[in-house]
C-alpha cells in the first residue's frame, strides 16, 4: 500500500487581511517547527496570497487558493486563473467546496473543468466526489489529487462526525476510487475529513484507516489551535 503522508489544511474562507494572514502563518510556522511527517497547507483569500507566501519563507507550508477559473485568461470579470495562482506561489487550490456549490450555485460540470485546468497547470487540488468526470473518462486520476469529505451539517457547527461514521464514508470513497480508476488512485489519493475539526478531536479522526488528514475552517484561524491539530500525534 502506498504511504500517504497526512495533510492538515486550513481553509481560511473569507477571513483575514494581508497583515493578519502573514502574522497567522508566521505563528503557525513557529508552532509546528519541530513537527515531522505531516504536510501542512494554508488557503488564505486571494488578496493575502503573496504576503502569506512571503511570510512562509522556507517553513515548508504549502499555499493554496480557495477557487479559480478553468480558462487561462480572457474576459471573465472577477475571476483568476490557475497560472495566476501559481505566480503567487500556490501549489494547491480548493475546488468544489460545499459553500461554492450552495451559496454560489457552482455546478459539478464547472468544478470538473476547473479540476482539469488545475491539473494542467500543475496545481494539485481537492474536490468533492461527483465532479471527476474528465478523470473518469480518462480512467485515471493523478496521485497528487486530494479529496475532502465534509458533512455539510458539521461545517462551522461544532458538530463532528464520529470517527466510525467518518471512517465508513472515507472507506466508501476509497472503494469508489478503486472501482472507478484503473490507476493506483485508490491507494495514493489522500482523503481529508472536514467539519468542526479541533485539537480535541483530530487524533481520533486521524487514527481511522482511510482518513489521511483534515480540512479545517474555523480552527485554522488561530495559530495555536491550528498547530494543535497539526500536532495530532500521528499513529
Ligand atoms: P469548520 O472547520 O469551520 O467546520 O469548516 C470546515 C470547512 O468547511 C473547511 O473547508
Amino acid at each position: 500500500m502506498a504511504l500517504r503522508i497526512p495533510m492538515i489544511a486550513g481553509n481560511w474562507k473569507m477571513n483575514l487581511g494581508i497583515a493578519e494572514g502573514a502574522e497567522l502563518v508566521r505563528g503557525i510556522a513557529a508552532g509546528i517547527r519541530d513537527v515531522k511527517g505531516v504536510d501542512v497547507l494554508v488557503a488564505p483569500p486571494f488578496t493575502a496570497l503573496p504576503a502569506v507566501r512571503e511570510a512562509i519563507g522556507d517553513a515548508g507550508i504549502f499555499l493554496g487558493a480557495q477557487n479559480m477559473h478553468w480558462e487561462t485568461e480572457g474576459a471573465y470579470t472577477g475571476e483568476v486563473s490557475a497560472a495566476m495562482l501559481k505566480e503567487t506561489g500556490c501549489t494547491h487550490v480548493i475546488l468544489g467546496h460545499s459553500e461554492r456549490r450552495s451559496l454560489f450555485r457552482e455546478p459539478s460540470e464547472d468544478i470538473d473543468r476547473k479540476a482539469a485546468a488545475a491539473v494542467r497547470e500543475g496545481l494539485i487540488r481537492r474536490q468533492l466526489e461527483g465532479s471527476l468526470q474528465q478523470f473518469r473518462v480518462q480512467g485515471s486520476m493523478p496521485a497528487s489529487t486530494i479529496l475532502a469529505y465534509e458533512p455539510v451539517w458539521a461545517i462551522g457547527t461544532g458538530l463532528t462526525a464520529t470517527p466510525d461514521e467518518a471512517r465508513e464514508v472515507h472507506g466508501f470513497i476509497r472503494g469508489w476510487l478503486g472501482d472507478t480508476f484503473v490507476s493506483d488512485a485508490a491507494d495514493q489519493v489522500r482523503i481529508l475529513y472536514g467539519g468542526s475539526v479541533k485539537p480535541g478531536n483530530a487524533a481520533d479522526l486521524m487514527a481511522q484507516p482511510d482518513i489521511d488528514g483534515a480540512l479545517v475552517g474555523g480552527a485554522s484561524l488561530q495559530a495555536e489551535t491550528f498547530a494543535g491539530i497539526v500536532r495530532f500525534d500521528p499513529v
